[in-house]
Protein backbone atom coordinates (compact mmCIF):
# COMPACT_ATOMS: atom_id res chain seq x y z
CA UNK A 1 0.00 0.00 0.00
CA UNK A 2 3.15 2.37 1.09
CA UNK A 3 4.23 1.37 -2.71
CA UNK A 4 1.68 2.33 -4.14
CA UNK A 5 0.88 5.84 -2.63
CA UNK A 6 4.68 6.45 -3.78
CA UNK A 7 3.48 5.13 -6.81
CA UNK A 8 0.96 8.18 -6.77
CA UNK A 9 3.10 10.81 -5.61
CA UNK A 10 5.47 10.29 -8.63
CA UNK A 11 2.73 9.96 -10.82
CA UNK A 12 1.19 13.10 -9.85
CA UNK A 13 4.69 14.66 -10.54
CA UNK A 14 5.45 13.22 -13.41
CA UNK A 15 2.00 14.04 -15.36
CA UNK A 16 2.44 17.74 -14.27
CA UNK A 17 -0.49 17.09 -11.68
CA UNK A 18 1.25 18.13 -8.04
CA UNK A 19 4.98 19.52 -7.78
CA UNK A 20 6.72 20.07 -4.58
CA UNK A 21 6.21 23.95 -3.86
CA UNK A 22 9.39 25.91 -4.54
CA UNK A 23 10.97 22.47 -5.61
CA UNK A 24 14.47 24.29 -7.31
CA UNK A 25 15.36 25.30 -3.47
CA UNK A 26 14.66 21.62 -1.89
CA UNK A 27 11.11 22.34 -1.44
CA UNK A 28 9.01 23.38 1.66
CA UNK A 29 7.26 21.15 3.66
CA UNK A 30 3.98 20.20 3.57
CA UNK A 31 3.51 22.86 0.75
CA UNK A 32 2.23 21.88 -2.99
CA UNK A 33 1.84 23.32 -6.62
CA UNK A 34 -0.62 22.11 -9.01
CA UNK A 35 0.68 21.49 -12.08
CA UNK A 36 -1.52 21.91 -15.63
CA UNK A 37 -3.66 18.95 -15.22
CA UNK A 38 -3.59 19.12 -11.13
CA UNK A 39 -4.82 23.21 -11.55
CA UNK A 40 -7.85 21.31 -14.03
CA UNK A 41 -8.23 18.74 -11.53
CA UNK A 42 -8.96 21.18 -8.57
CA UNK A 43 -10.70 23.47 -10.54
CA UNK A 44 -13.19 20.84 -11.17
CA UNK A 45 -13.70 19.19 -7.82
CA UNK A 46 -14.29 22.67 -7.03
CA UNK A 47 -16.98 23.47 -9.29
CA UNK A 48 -18.49 20.23 -9.08
CA UNK A 49 -18.81 20.87 -5.27
CA UNK A 50 -20.23 24.87 -5.64
CA UNK A 51 -22.44 23.79 -8.16
CA UNK A 52 -24.34 21.18 -5.54
CA UNK A 53 -24.05 22.92 -3.15
CA UNK A 54 -25.31 26.50 -4.58
CA UNK A 55 -27.02 25.82 -7.51
CA UNK A 56 -28.81 23.09 -6.77
CA UNK A 57 -30.19 24.43 -3.43
CA UNK A 58 -32.43 27.45 -3.60
CA UNK A 59 -31.64 28.19 0.40
CA UNK A 60 -27.23 28.13 0.35
CA UNK A 61 -25.65 31.23 -1.24
CA UNK A 62 -21.55 32.14 -1.41
CA UNK A 63 -19.15 34.32 0.11
CA UNK A 64 -15.65 34.90 -0.92
CA UNK A 65 -14.18 36.49 2.61
CA UNK A 66 -10.69 37.41 3.16
CA UNK A 67 -8.02 35.76 3.85
CA UNK A 68 -7.38 38.05 6.77
CA UNK A 69 -9.68 38.84 9.71
CA UNK A 70 -9.70 41.01 12.48
CA UNK A 71 -7.09 39.38 15.40
CA UNK A 72 -10.59 39.08 18.02
CA UNK A 73 -11.99 36.90 15.41
CA UNK A 74 -9.86 34.03 16.58
CA UNK A 75 -10.29 35.27 19.99
CA UNK A 76 -13.75 34.60 19.97
CA UNK A 77 -13.73 31.73 17.98
CA UNK A 78 -11.60 29.72 20.51
CA UNK A 79 -8.65 29.39 18.08
CA UNK A 80 -6.58 31.42 19.84
CA UNK A 81 -6.77 29.50 23.01
CA UNK A 82 -7.68 26.15 21.84
CA UNK A 83 -5.82 25.45 18.32
CA UNK A 84 -2.71 24.07 19.49
CA UNK A 85 -0.31 21.25 19.35
CA UNK A 86 2.54 19.78 21.57
CA UNK A 87 6.19 21.29 22.27
CA UNK A 88 8.82 20.14 24.92
CA UNK A 89 11.78 22.21 26.34
CA UNK A 90 15.13 20.68 27.00
CA UNK A 91 15.37 22.06 30.93
CA UNK A 92 19.61 22.29 30.27
CA UNK A 93 19.94 24.43 27.22
CA UNK A 94 16.53 25.60 27.38
CA UNK A 95 16.14 25.11 23.83
CA UNK A 96 12.04 24.26 22.55
CA UNK A 97 11.32 21.48 20.39
CA UNK A 98 8.27 20.84 18.36
CA UNK A 99 7.62 17.54 19.62
CA UNK A 100 7.34 16.02 16.81
CA UNK A 101 10.52 17.27 15.39
CA UNK A 102 11.94 16.24 17.67
CA UNK A 103 10.75 12.26 17.31
CA UNK A 104 11.56 13.06 13.96
CA UNK A 105 14.94 13.74 14.23
CA UNK A 106 15.63 10.75 16.31
CA UNK A 107 13.98 8.96 13.54
CA UNK A 108 15.99 9.63 11.11
CA UNK A 109 18.94 9.22 13.11
CA UNK A 110 17.28 5.57 13.37
CA UNK A 111 17.31 5.44 9.68
CA UNK A 112 20.86 6.28 8.96
CA UNK A 113 21.84 3.81 11.20
CA UNK A 114 20.00 1.13 9.09
CA UNK A 115 17.44 0.51 11.61
CA UNK A 116 14.83 1.00 9.26
CA UNK A 117 11.76 -1.02 11.07
CA UNK A 118 12.35 0.88 14.47
CA UNK A 119 12.03 4.02 12.61
CA UNK A 120 8.86 3.55 11.19
CA UNK A 121 7.71 2.12 14.79
CA UNK A 122 8.85 5.15 16.18
CA UNK A 123 7.21 7.92 13.81
CA UNK A 124 3.66 5.17 13.95
CA UNK A 125 3.44 5.18 17.72
CA UNK A 126 4.38 9.50 17.09
CA UNK A 127 1.54 9.52 15.25
CA UNK A 128 -1.21 7.72 17.13
CA UNK A 129 -0.41 9.22 20.15
CA UNK A 130 -0.65 12.95 18.77
CA UNK A 131 -3.96 11.93 16.88
CA UNK A 132 -5.17 11.28 20.50
CA UNK A 133 -3.19 14.13 22.50
CA UNK A 134 -1.63 11.41 24.64
CA UNK A 135 1.26 13.84 26.07
CA UNK A 136 1.87 11.66 28.97
CA UNK A 137 2.26 8.99 26.34
CA UNK A 138 4.63 11.41 23.62
CA UNK A 139 6.99 11.97 26.79
CA UNK A 140 7.10 8.18 27.49
CA UNK A 141 8.33 7.69 24.25
CA UNK A 142 10.92 10.39 23.99
CA UNK A 143 12.18 8.95 27.91
CA UNK A 144 12.27 5.65 26.27
CA UNK A 145 14.27 6.35 23.18
CA UNK A 146 16.45 8.19 25.16
CA UNK A 147 16.14 11.28 22.99
CA UNK A 148 18.58 13.92 23.54
CA UNK A 149 19.05 17.83 22.53
CA UNK A 150 21.37 18.44 20.12
CA UNK A 151 22.62 21.42 22.44
CA UNK A 152 23.06 20.05 25.72
CA UNK A 153 23.41 16.66 25.09
CA UNK A 154 20.88 15.31 27.92
CA UNK A 155 17.73 14.13 27.48
CA UNK A 156 16.32 16.24 30.76
CA UNK A 157 13.14 17.32 29.25
CA UNK A 158 10.04 19.53 30.64
CA UNK A 159 6.46 17.99 30.15
CA UNK A 160 4.62 18.67 26.78
CA UNK A 161 3.03 22.07 26.31
CA UNK A 162 0.51 23.40 23.64
CA UNK A 163 1.96 25.00 20.74
CA UNK A 164 -0.95 27.44 18.78
CA UNK A 165 -1.47 26.29 14.98
CA UNK A 166 -2.31 29.39 13.51
CA UNK A 167 0.29 31.55 11.33
CA UNK A 168 1.15 35.09 12.98
CA UNK A 169 2.41 37.33 10.69
CA UNK A 170 2.08 42.27 10.76
CA UNK A 171 -0.05 44.10 9.50
CA UNK A 172 0.52 47.39 8.36
CA UNK A 173 3.64 49.17 9.16
CA UNK A 174 2.26 50.66 12.48
CA UNK A 175 5.44 51.66 14.96
CA UNK A 176 3.68 50.63 18.76
CA UNK A 177 5.00 49.52 21.83
CA UNK A 178 3.31 46.49 21.86
CA UNK A 179 4.17 43.63 19.14
CA UNK A 180 1.01 42.62 20.05
CA UNK A 181 -0.61 45.95 18.11
CA UNK A 182 -0.40 44.67 14.47
CA UNK A 183 -0.17 40.59 15.21
CA UNK A 184 -3.27 39.37 12.68
CA UNK A 185 -3.33 35.80 11.79
CA UNK A 186 -3.99 33.51 8.40
CA UNK A 187 -7.33 31.94 8.84
CA UNK A 188 -6.79 28.55 9.93
CA UNK A 189 -10.45 27.72 8.59
CA UNK A 190 -12.50 29.48 6.49
CA UNK A 191 -16.00 29.00 8.41
CA UNK A 192 -14.98 32.09 10.87
CA UNK A 193 -15.41 34.49 7.50
CA UNK A 194 -19.23 32.88 7.00
CA UNK A 195 -19.85 33.43 10.74
CA UNK A 196 -18.98 37.57 10.73
CA UNK A 197 -20.88 37.77 7.42
CA UNK A 198 -23.95 35.70 9.01
CA UNK A 199 -26.26 38.92 9.01
CA UNK A 200 -25.06 40.78 6.16
CA UNK A 201 -25.57 37.70 3.76
CA UNK A 202 -29.30 37.18 5.63
CA UNK A 203 -30.14 40.48 5.38
CA UNK A 204 -28.72 41.06 1.19
CA UNK A 205 -29.85 38.07 -0.18
CA UNK A 206 -33.11 37.87 1.99
CA UNK A 207 -32.55 34.38 3.48
CA UNK A 208 -34.94 33.17 5.78
CA UNK A 209 -34.37 30.47 8.04
CA UNK A 210 -32.92 27.30 7.64
CA UNK A 211 -30.30 28.71 5.01
CA UNK A 212 -26.75 28.18 4.06
CA UNK A 213 -23.63 30.12 3.17
CA UNK A 214 -21.40 28.14 1.02
CA UNK A 215 -17.45 29.69 0.64
CA UNK A 216 -13.98 27.57 -0.82
CA UNK A 217 -10.47 29.58 -0.34
CA UNK A 218 -7.24 29.05 1.81
CA UNK A 219 -6.63 27.79 5.10
CA UNK A 220 -3.16 27.49 6.59
CA UNK A 221 -2.07 25.59 9.74
CA UNK A 222 1.46 25.52 10.83
CA UNK A 223 0.62 21.20 11.46
CA UNK A 224 2.92 19.24 13.32
CA UNK A 225 2.70 16.03 11.23
CA UNK A 226 3.44 16.56 7.96
CA UNK A 227 4.80 13.63 5.77
CA UNK A 228 2.01 12.49 4.31
CA UNK A 229 2.04 14.32 0.71
CA UNK A 230 -1.11 16.85 0.35
CA UNK A 231 -2.98 14.82 2.65
CA UNK A 232 -1.87 17.32 5.77
CA UNK A 233 -0.61 20.53 4.39
CA UNK A 234 0.57 23.91 6.05
CA UNK A 235 -1.33 25.41 2.76
CA UNK A 236 -4.64 23.73 1.78
CA UNK A 237 -7.83 24.77 0.65
CA UNK A 238 -11.46 24.36 2.57
CA UNK A 239 -14.29 24.06 1.03
CA UNK A 240 -17.16 24.73 3.33
CA UNK A 241 -21.09 25.79 4.13
CA UNK A 242 -22.85 26.74 6.95
CA UNK A 243 -26.30 26.02 7.49
CA UNK A 244 -28.23 28.30 9.78
CA UNK A 245 -31.43 26.25 11.72
CA UNK A 246 -33.60 27.29 14.26
CA UNK A 247 -32.49 25.69 17.50
CA UNK A 248 -33.89 22.50 18.52
CA UNK A 249 -34.51 21.36 14.64
CA UNK A 250 -30.30 21.13 14.80
CA UNK A 251 -30.90 16.99 15.66
CA UNK A 252 -32.37 16.51 12.05
CA UNK A 253 -30.13 18.61 9.94
CA UNK A 254 -26.90 16.95 11.50
CA UNK A 255 -28.78 13.88 10.55
CA UNK A 256 -29.66 15.87 6.83
CA UNK A 257 -26.16 16.92 5.97
CA UNK A 258 -24.43 13.77 7.29
CA UNK A 259 -26.60 11.39 4.62
CA UNK A 260 -26.69 13.95 2.01
CA UNK A 261 -22.74 14.78 1.94
CA UNK A 262 -21.55 11.09 1.67
CA UNK A 263 -24.41 10.79 -1.15
CA UNK A 264 -22.42 13.77 -3.03
CA UNK A 265 -19.46 11.52 -2.90
CA UNK A 266 -21.26 8.80 -3.99
CA UNK A 267 -22.30 10.26 -6.68
CA UNK A 268 -18.88 10.71 -8.50
CA UNK A 269 -19.10 7.11 -8.87
CA UNK A 270 -16.62 6.12 -6.21
CA UNK A 271 -17.91 2.73 -4.62
CA UNK A 272 -19.64 2.98 -1.33
CA UNK A 273 -17.15 0.43 0.70
CA UNK A 274 -14.96 2.58 0.25
CA UNK A 275 -16.30 4.99 2.83
CA UNK A 276 -17.17 4.85 6.50
CA UNK A 277 -18.59 7.22 9.30
CA UNK A 278 -16.32 7.96 12.42
CA UNK A 279 -18.56 9.38 15.11
CA UNK A 280 -16.21 11.54 17.51
CA UNK A 281 -16.50 11.20 20.68
CA UNK A 282 -13.35 13.81 21.60
CA UNK A 283 -14.93 16.50 20.11
CA UNK A 284 -13.40 19.65 19.35
CA UNK A 285 -13.50 23.13 20.97
CA UNK A 286 -16.37 24.25 19.51
CA UNK A 287 -18.76 21.12 18.72
CA UNK A 288 -21.78 19.51 20.11
CA UNK A 289 -21.64 16.49 17.55
CA UNK A 290 -19.39 15.57 14.74
CA UNK A 291 -18.32 12.80 12.67
CA UNK A 292 -15.81 12.21 9.60
CA UNK A 293 -16.32 11.11 6.24
CA UNK A 294 -13.31 8.68 5.76
CA UNK A 295 -12.23 6.97 2.57
CA UNK A 296 -9.94 4.47 2.37
CA UNK A 297 -6.85 6.36 1.34
CA UNK A 298 -3.38 3.63 0.56
CA UNK A 299 -2.21 4.92 3.85
CA UNK A 300 -5.66 3.43 5.04
CA UNK A 301 -9.00 4.98 6.26
CA UNK A 302 -8.19 8.46 6.90
CA UNK A 303 -11.16 11.64 7.05
CA UNK A 304 -11.46 13.39 4.20
CA UNK A 305 -14.79 15.43 5.33
CA UNK A 306 -16.33 16.68 8.74
CA UNK A 307 -19.69 17.71 9.35
CA UNK A 308 -20.04 19.14 13.00
CA UNK A 309 -23.32 20.64 14.98
CA UNK A 310 -21.58 23.65 16.23
CA UNK A 311 -24.79 24.59 18.27
CA UNK A 312 -25.02 28.64 18.94
CA UNK A 313 -21.38 28.55 20.11
CA UNK A 314 -19.33 31.06 16.49
CA UNK A 315 -22.32 33.58 16.97
CA UNK A 316 -22.58 34.08 20.48
CA UNK A 317 -19.40 34.28 20.97
CA UNK A 318 -19.09 36.68 17.95
CA UNK A 319 -22.03 38.53 19.54
CA UNK A 320 -19.82 38.48 22.90
CA UNK A 321 -16.90 40.13 21.55
CA UNK A 322 -17.91 42.47 18.88
CA UNK A 323 -21.25 43.53 20.78
CA UNK A 324 -23.03 43.35 17.95
CA UNK A 325 -26.17 41.16 17.75
CA UNK A 326 -26.30 38.39 15.55
CA UNK A 327 -30.33 37.46 16.14
CA UNK A 328 -32.21 36.44 13.65
CA UNK A 329 -35.90 37.32 14.03
CA UNK A 330 -38.24 34.47 12.91
CA UNK A 331 -41.94 35.51 12.02
CA UNK A 332 -42.84 31.98 11.15
CA UNK A 333 -45.66 30.44 13.94
CA UNK A 334 -44.74 28.20 16.66
CA UNK A 335 -47.73 26.07 17.26
CA UNK A 336 -46.95 25.16 20.53
CA UNK A 337 -47.34 28.65 21.58
CA UNK A 338 -49.32 30.17 18.53
CA UNK A 339 -47.14 33.13 18.13
CA UNK A 340 -43.75 33.57 16.11
CA UNK A 341 -41.04 32.19 16.98
CA UNK A 342 -38.95 35.54 17.26
CA UNK A 343 -35.49 36.27 17.64
CA UNK A 344 -33.05 34.09 18.38
CA UNK A 345 -29.38 33.37 17.76
CA UNK A 346 -29.13 30.18 15.41
CA UNK A 347 -27.54 27.17 15.20
CA UNK A 348 -25.29 25.97 12.72
CA UNK A 349 -24.83 22.37 11.20
CA UNK A 350 -21.34 22.71 9.28
CA UNK A 351 -19.94 20.55 6.54
CA UNK A 352 -15.88 20.97 5.97
CA UNK A 353 -14.01 19.42 3.34
CA UNK A 354 -10.21 19.79 2.24
CA UNK A 355 -10.07 20.18 -1.60
CA UNK A 356 -6.80 18.85 -1.61
CA UNK A 357 -7.54 15.82 0.23
CA UNK A 358 -10.64 15.28 -2.30
CA UNK A 359 -8.26 15.63 -4.79
CA UNK A 360 -5.69 13.07 -3.21
CA UNK A 361 -9.29 10.77 -3.31
CA UNK A 362 -10.16 11.18 -6.62
CA UNK A 363 -6.23 10.37 -7.59
CA UNK A 364 -5.73 7.35 -4.99
CA UNK A 365 -9.32 6.27 -6.70
CA UNK A 366 -8.22 6.73 -10.24
CA UNK A 367 -5.06 5.72 -9.83
CA UNK A 368 -4.41 1.95 -11.80
CA UNK A 369 -1.69 -0.16 -13.28
CA UNK A 370 -2.93 -2.25 -15.79
CA UNK A 371 -1.54 -5.29 -17.78
CA UNK A 372 -3.59 -6.01 -20.82
CA UNK A 373 -3.32 -8.79 -22.90
CA UNK A 374 -3.20 -7.91 -26.63
CA UNK A 375 -5.06 -9.46 -29.75
CA UNK A 376 -1.73 -11.33 -30.86
CA UNK A 377 -1.58 -12.91 -27.00
CA UNK A 378 1.54 -10.73 -26.01
CA UNK A 379 1.04 -7.92 -22.70
CA UNK A 380 1.67 -4.96 -22.27
CA UNK A 381 1.35 -2.49 -19.41
CA UNK A 382 -0.56 0.97 -18.82
CA UNK A 383 -0.61 3.38 -16.27
CA UNK A 384 -4.38 5.47 -16.22
CA UNK A 385 -6.13 7.81 -14.23
CA UNK A 386 -10.04 6.54 -13.88
CA UNK A 387 -10.89 9.72 -12.92
CA UNK A 388 -14.66 10.89 -13.32
CA UNK A 389 -15.01 12.35 -16.90
CA UNK A 390 -17.16 15.02 -14.70
CA UNK A 391 -13.60 16.10 -13.04
CA UNK A 392 -11.41 15.17 -15.76
CA UNK A 393 -8.92 17.30 -16.65
CA UNK A 394 -8.97 17.01 -19.66
CA UNK A 395 -12.22 15.80 -21.92
CA UNK A 396 -11.19 14.79 -25.37
CA UNK A 397 -8.04 14.23 -26.87
CA UNK A 398 -8.28 15.00 -30.83
CA UNK A 399 -5.81 12.72 -32.60
CA UNK A 400 -5.34 12.73 -35.65
CA UNK A 401 -3.74 9.70 -37.36
CA UNK A 402 -1.54 11.25 -40.01
CA UNK A 403 -0.14 14.51 -40.14
CA UNK A 404 -1.32 14.53 -43.64
CA UNK A 405 -3.85 14.07 -46.46
CA UNK A 406 -6.01 17.06 -44.84
CA UNK A 407 -6.42 14.94 -41.44
CA UNK A 408 -4.87 17.50 -39.10
CA UNK A 409 -7.49 19.93 -40.72
CA UNK A 410 -10.47 17.97 -40.13
CA UNK A 411 -9.06 17.85 -36.88
CA UNK A 412 -8.41 21.24 -36.11
CA UNK A 413 -11.87 21.85 -36.77
CA UNK A 414 -13.43 19.31 -34.32
CA UNK A 415 -11.55 21.39 -32.15
CA UNK A 416 -12.70 24.71 -32.82
CA UNK A 417 -16.22 22.47 -32.81
CA UNK A 418 -15.72 20.95 -28.89
CA UNK A 419 -13.53 23.53 -27.39
CA UNK A 420 -16.35 26.40 -26.35
CA UNK A 421 -17.78 23.60 -24.11
CA UNK A 422 -15.02 21.84 -22.79
CA UNK A 423 -11.40 21.09 -22.19
CA UNK A 424 -9.85 19.51 -25.39
CA UNK A 425 -6.50 18.31 -26.32
CA UNK A 426 -4.60 18.28 -30.07
CA UNK A 427 -1.68 16.09 -30.28
CA UNK A 428 -0.43 14.72 -34.03
CA UNK A 429 2.99 13.55 -32.53
CA UNK A 430 4.12 9.98 -32.34
CA UNK A 431 1.98 6.45 -32.74
CA UNK A 432 -1.18 6.76 -32.00
CA UNK A 433 -0.60 3.60 -29.09
CA UNK A 434 1.64 6.22 -27.28
CA UNK A 435 -0.39 8.77 -27.70
CA UNK A 436 -2.92 6.59 -26.14
CA UNK A 437 -1.03 5.84 -23.15
CA UNK A 438 -0.16 9.29 -22.42
CA UNK A 439 -4.17 10.66 -22.38
CA UNK A 440 -4.76 7.65 -20.21
CA UNK A 441 -1.97 8.82 -17.88
CA UNK A 442 -3.53 12.21 -17.35
CA UNK A 443 -7.20 10.65 -17.12
CA UNK A 444 -8.77 11.70 -20.69
CA UNK A 445 -12.00 9.88 -20.58
CA UNK A 446 -12.47 10.01 -24.13
CA UNK A 447 -9.94 9.95 -27.55
CA UNK A 448 -10.89 10.77 -31.07
CA UNK A 449 -9.53 9.46 -34.26
CA UNK A 450 -9.51 11.19 -37.32
CA UNK A 451 -8.56 8.89 -40.62
CA UNK A 452 -8.72 8.54 -43.60
CA UNK A 453 -12.13 6.95 -43.47
CA UNK A 454 -12.90 10.18 -41.85
CA UNK A 455 -12.76 11.85 -45.03
CA UNK A 456 -14.78 9.15 -47.27
CA UNK A 457 -18.04 8.96 -44.83
CA UNK A 458 -17.48 11.67 -42.25
CA UNK A 459 -16.99 9.20 -39.12
CA UNK A 460 -14.55 8.93 -36.61
CA UNK A 461 -12.96 6.43 -34.39
CA UNK A 462 -13.67 7.05 -30.27
CA UNK A 463 -12.08 5.41 -27.40
CA UNK A 464 -13.59 5.27 -24.28
CA UNK A 465 -10.58 5.36 -21.89
CA UNK A 466 -11.48 2.65 -18.91
CA UNK A 467 -12.73 0.03 -21.38
CA UNK A 468 -10.18 1.01 -24.10
CA UNK A 469 -13.69 -0.07 -26.55
CA UNK A 470 -13.45 1.71 -29.84
CA UNK A 471 -16.33 2.55 -32.19
CA UNK A 472 -17.06 4.48 -35.08
CA UNK A 473 -19.31 7.63 -34.60
CA UNK A 474 -20.10 10.66 -36.93
CA UNK A 475 -17.90 13.46 -36.71
CA UNK A 476 -20.86 15.60 -36.24
CA UNK A 477 -21.96 13.70 -33.21
CA UNK A 478 -18.86 14.25 -31.13
CA UNK A 479 -19.57 17.18 -29.13
CA UNK A 480 -23.07 15.84 -27.79
CA UNK A 481 -21.30 12.67 -27.12
CA UNK A 482 -19.37 13.74 -24.75
CA UNK A 483 -21.14 16.65 -23.13
CA UNK A 484 -23.34 13.66 -22.26
CA UNK A 485 -20.93 13.15 -19.39
CA UNK A 486 -20.54 16.39 -18.44
N1 LIG B 1 -14.39 24.53 9.99
C1 LIG B 1 -14.18 23.20 10.50
C2 LIG B 1 -12.87 22.65 10.21
O1 LIG B 1 -11.99 23.35 9.74
P1 LIG B 1 -11.46 20.44 10.33
O2 LIG B 1 -11.92 19.03 10.61
O3 LIG B 1 -10.34 21.00 11.12
O4 LIG B 1 -12.75 21.32 10.48
C3 LIG B 1 -12.05 20.24 7.81
O5 LIG B 1 -11.09 20.55 8.78
C4 LIG B 1 -11.42 19.54 6.62
O6 LIG B 1 -10.34 20.31 6.12
C5 LIG B 1 -10.82 18.18 6.95
O7 LIG B 1 -11.79 17.17 6.89
C6 LIG B 1 -9.78 18.03 5.86
O8 LIG B 1 -10.36 17.54 4.67
C7 LIG B 1 -9.34 19.45 5.61
N2 LIG B 1 -8.06 19.73 6.30
C8 LIG B 1 -7.86 20.06 7.58
N3 LIG B 1 -6.56 20.24 7.83
C9 LIG B 1 -5.90 20.02 6.68
C10 LIG B 1 -4.53 20.06 6.29
N4 LIG B 1 -3.58 20.39 7.13
N5 LIG B 1 -4.23 19.74 5.00
C11 LIG B 1 -5.18 19.42 4.12
N6 LIG B 1 -6.49 19.39 4.43
C12 LIG B 1 -6.86 19.68 5.70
Amino acid sequence: QDNRFQAIIAHAKEYGFVFPSSEIYDGLSAVYDYGPWGSELKKNIRDYWWKSMTQLHENIVGVDAAIFMHPTTWKASGHVDNFSDPMIDNKDSNKRYRVDHLIEAHAEKLALEGKKEEEYALLKAMDELIAKDDFTGLKQLIDDHKIVCTVSGTSNWTDIRQFNLMFKTEFGAIASDSPDDNIVYLRPETAQGIFVNFLNVQKTARMKIPFGIAQTGKAFRNEIVARQFIFRMREFEQMEMQFFVRPGTEGDWYKYWKQARLDWHLSLGIPADKYRYHDHVKLAHYAKEACDIEFEFPIGFKEVEGIHSRSDFDLTQHQLYSRKKQQYFDNEIDHATGKPYGNYVPYVIETSIGLDRMFLLILSHAYDEETITKEDGSSDSRVVLKIPPKLAPVKLAILPLLKKDGLPELARQLMDDCKQDFRCFYEEKDAIGKRYRRQDAIGTPFCVTIDHQTKEDGTVTIRERDSMQQRRIKLTDVRQEINRFM
